[in-house]
């Protein structure tokens, strides 16, 4: 069943929508925070906080709409690139956004994953990060997975050397490596493939952002800044999911 999107837009606190189309799995690149700032003459940091307030919209948004995993970019392996100051507001960020949603997110039932290489975090984040996978842990409802650290190439080197460690050790014949193989050692591991791919903010491409978990997604584009980002732009991406027709390769018959 679709969502339609018109009656959605009129009940927006109360959603019963059918499953089958609904993508089970979203990921977002939380774009134009500091282009959102600029615009209103704010530091980019301000753009930042509002990117937050968007961030805890739109997680409220898609567990009410019953998705099963949101996946969102939080700060990419690039993104030291950034001065200091910027960088080190971006690393207390998790720890604010933990601090005033924690008990939000535990009675939504929501569990949180992250996804990145966490060694590279400074501690307080690294802290933040820890006691909030602990809290969450008993959770079974959607889950909130953020990449943080994270850069899809580095994923896939960590995966290839693993396998290779595997390989080198006598646990694994090449013959054996196959999608699943490989799929086992991604920080995705156990999690279903994104549906559908949401970037706004007017940039169409991935970043380096889950290039082998997108190979069947859906992307979805809009020009709306982060910070604007709300649940009537997420009803849309759905709604243009919902009239995608997938066919993974193959033809409808
Ligand atoms: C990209 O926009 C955004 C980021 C690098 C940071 C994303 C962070 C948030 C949305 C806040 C919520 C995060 C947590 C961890 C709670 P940009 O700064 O590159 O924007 P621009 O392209 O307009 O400069």
């Amino acid at each position: 069943m679709r969502i339609p999107l018109r009656a959605l837009l009129r009940k927006k606190t109360d959603i019963k929508a059918g499953e089958k189309d609904l993508p089970q799995h979203i990921a977002i690149v939380m774009d134009g925070n500091g282009r959102w700032a600029k615009k209103r003459g704010l530091p980019r940091t301000a753009g930042h906080h509002a990117g937050m307030e968007a961030l805890k919209r739109i997680v409220g948004a898609a567990g009410e709409i019953g998705i099963k995993v949101l996946t969102v970019y939080a700060f990419s392996t690039e993104n030291w690139r950034r001065p200091q100051p910027e960088v080190e507001f971006l690393m207390r960020l998790p720890n604010e956004y933990l601090k005033t949603e924690l008990a939000e997110l535990n009675k939504n039932n929501i569990k949180l994953r992250f996804m990145g290489e966490m060694e590279g975090l400074p501690v307080h984040t690294r802290q933040a990060v820890t006691q909030a996978l602990a809290e969450t842990a008993g959770n079974t409802g959607m889950i909130l997975n953020f990449a943080l650290n994270y850069g899809s190439r580095a994923e896939l080197v960590s995966a290839v050397r693993q396998i290779a460690r595997q390989a080198s050790d006598g646990l694994l014949r090449a013959e054996e490596i196959d999608d699943a193989a490989i799929e086992k050692y991604l920080y995705t591991a156990g999690l279903p493939d994104p549906d559908l791919f949401i970037r706004p903010s007017g940039e169409s491409r991935l970043s380096n952002f889950l290039l082998w978990q997108v190979a069947y997604t859906e992307l979805w584009f809009s020009d709306v800044y982060w910070p604007d980002f709300d649940k009537t732009h997420l009803l849309e991406a759905i709604d243009a999911y919902q009239n995608r027709d997938r066919r993974y390769g193959g033809i409808k018959l």
